[in-house]
């Protein structure tokens, strides 16, 4: 979490911080800052809240400086206030520092640094930072980072300036992401590509343990050991524009409407009429395919949703036993991990710390991981042996809906891949459900069109305490997503069950006026469906169901349906999703409430 971003060129160091942590913002908003170097001195502007309010400290300070950090904050250590925003300083403001990640020893370095008579101001762990360069500092502001970073554990990426040569900029990673752009006279440190975006098309993907050195002269990127190190230049192709509003009022809305393209654009050349599935560059062997006894599918949030998709699609296609682990819960047990094992990650960011510490454990124990991530270069897809990447292209709102969408065709790509390989399913299968994927995108669309009805919905559901969601098989997957969503954006306490499983506790909670969403687009479970909304019914729910064109049978026991186009049942979540989203969406703007920022949340965790 936390965003961090660095300017040195000739531009107004303030205007381009600014700029990059607005692209930033999706990391964290409890608050924001800036260290400028400011005619010889570093100047710090910072302060609680949402970057709006730094901006009024900027129009006020008037900085001017060319050289500068700036970090927009999600809080781990210490509230979110004034205090505790970065940058931080050592004592005498001669040097600053942000940072996005965590300090995991940082008591022992404060009390150590406490002993050595440095004073802290802060609660926070990243304070330890500036002191310790300052006290390893003897002249050479690169040396005095390397020295300071060896001495810390966790994670990190953190970038450093000093009024001692005001003409640098110094930047690490570790476990944390970081991204140099290239500019012409100018360079950039930040935490994602859109940041400089509106600079550069070019960028460093920096690995691990990698050191920046910014001066006017340019960039150089060094190891641990101060070797330097040639780093490739990679271009970004996608548009500035895919990570802008594009007329619409919110991210989330603009994102909801880029499913069409996005699933077509995922399933483009791995998903081809009448040839066999492709993976890219994807290196599993046919025989190694025929080895695994036992998958693994371990993700967090909305990704662990598709996972649960991606269990129902590979055991049906593949026929190899799965389990899907939230990834927090994955790592702290003892997975019974063999070489026949294989795991499959799942991260938009692919920068999720639990993700990657799974990912981790897996690979020590010799297991083979694929990673399905949305975002080239990151952690999870650097260091999984093989990646299929999700062409959702950036997802900014907080709230997942595109790439979970591509995260479902990517569960789907595999599971067909598997299936091929393994002749586990007929060929005239395997074609049909190819057929369906590739209709899905114009499908998607379709479902978009629904908007005025699900708005509807969404005020006359938008003043409830509770809600609850009902599915089974392939709509239990998605009535979790569809929960996920509306209690992330709308605040609205909200529940989903198997609906099987209602009679055994969850149904007292139905009372009179309780608001059910239940989905049914999957034919083989419909009877049974209809069978627990009539129980909900009968205890005085509400119910919307989300059923598929044809099945308006449904109309005679729910108070209103959405209809979602005809598909195969297996693919129906990439579909019965989107209303879902919508709804939150709509509920949210009802409630007037920050739908691209909800609170509490950030967009990437890449802390524990
Ligand atoms: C919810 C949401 C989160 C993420 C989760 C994992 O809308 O976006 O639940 O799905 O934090 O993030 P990634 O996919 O980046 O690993």
């Amino acid at each position: 979490m936390c965003g961090i971003v660095g300017y040195l060129g000739n531009r107004k160091a303030s205007d381009v911080l600014v700029e990059g942590l607005s692209k930033l913002e999706y990391r964290g908003y409890d608050s924001a800052g800036v260290a400028v170097l400011e005619e010889g001195n570093v100047v710090v502007q910072k302060c609680k809240g949402r970057l709006a309010n730094l901006e009024v400290k900027l129009d006020e300070s008037k900085l001017e400086g060319h050289v500068g950090i700036g970090h927009t904050r999600w809080a781990t250590h210490g509230a979110p206030s004034d205090l505790n925003s970065h940058p931080h300083t050592n004592e005498d403001g001669t040097i600053a520092a942000v940072h996005n990640g965590i300090i995991e020893n940082y008591i022992i370095l404060r009390e150590w640094l406490t002993s050595e008579g440095y004073k802290f101001k802060s609660e926070t762990d990243t304070e330890v930072i500036p002191h310790l360069v300052d006290y390893y500092y003897e002249g050479d502001l690169l040396d005095a980072v390397m020295k300071a970073a060896k001495k810390l554990e966790g994670s990190y990426a953190i970038g450093v300036i000093s009024k001692n040569e005001p003409d640098k900029l110094v930047a690490v990673r570790k476990d944390s992401p970081l991204i140099v752009g290239l500019g012409k006279e100018e360079n950039f440190i930040a935490s994602d590509i859109p940041a400089v975006l509106n600079y550069t098309r070019d960028v460093y993907l920096l690995e691990d343990n990698e050191f920046v050195l910014i001066e006017n002269q340019g960039v150089k990127i060094f190891t641990s050991k101060k070797e330097e190190v040639n780093k490739e230049v990679y271009h970004v192709t996608w548009n500035a524009d895919a990570a802008e509003k594009g007329g619409y009022d919110h991210f989330m809305l603009k994102e909801i409407h880029e499913q069409p393209k996005a699933i077509k654009d995922t399933l483009t050349s791995r998903i081809v009429k009448g040839q066999n599935v492709t993976l890219d560059s994807i290196t599993i062997t046919k025989e190694q395919i025929a080895e695994i006894d036992k998958i693994y599918i371990v993700a967090c949030g909305t990704a662990y949703h598709a996972g649960v998709v991606g269990k129902y699609a590979i055991e049906r296609l593949a026929k190899v036993p799965v389990e899907v682990e939230v990834a927090s819960e994955f790592r702290y047990r003892d997975p019974l991990i063999t070489e026949n094992t294989l795991m499959i990650v799942i991260s938009q960011s692919g920068e999720t710390a639990d993700t990657l510490a799974a990912l981790r454990l897996a690979k020590a124990e010799n297991a083979r991981v694929i990673a399905v991530t949305n975002v080239v270069g990151s952690s999870v897809a650097r260091e999984a042996d093989d990646v299929l990447y999700t062409w959702a292209g950036p997802e900014i709102a907080v709230a997942s809906t595109k790439a979970y969408v591509t995260q479902l065709i990517a569960m789907y790509i595999i599971s067909l891949y598997f299936a091929e390989n393994k002749g586990t399913v007929r060929k005239s299968e395997i074609d049909k459900i190819k057929c369906a994927l590739l209709n899905l995108s114009e499908k998607a669309a379709e479902v978009l069109n629904h908007k005025d009805l699900i708005k509807d919905f969404a005020k006359r559901i938008c003043n409830d305490q509770d809600m609850y969601f009902l599915g089974r098989g392939l709509d239990y997957a998605v009535a979790m997503e569809g929960s996920l969503k509306l209690k992330e954006i709308s605040y609205i306490h909200s529940e989903a069950y198997a609906a099987g499983e209602l009679k055994h506790g969850p149904i007292a909670l139905i009372e009179d006026d309780t608001t059910v969403i239940a989905l049914a687009t999957q034919e083989h479970l419909f009877d049974k469906m209809l069978s627990n909304i009539k129980e909900v019914k009968t205890r005085g729910a509400k119910v919307i169901a989300i059923a598929m064109e044809g099945h308006d049978v449904i109309e005679k026991t729910v108070d209103s349906a959405i209809y979602i186009p005809r598909v195969m049942p297996i693919v129906a979540p990439i579909l019965s999703v989107i209303p879902l989203q919508l709804l939150s969406y709509y509920v949210s703007i009802e409630k007037g409430c920050d739908v691209d920022k909800p609170r509490n949340l950030a967009k990437s965790v890449t802390v524990e």
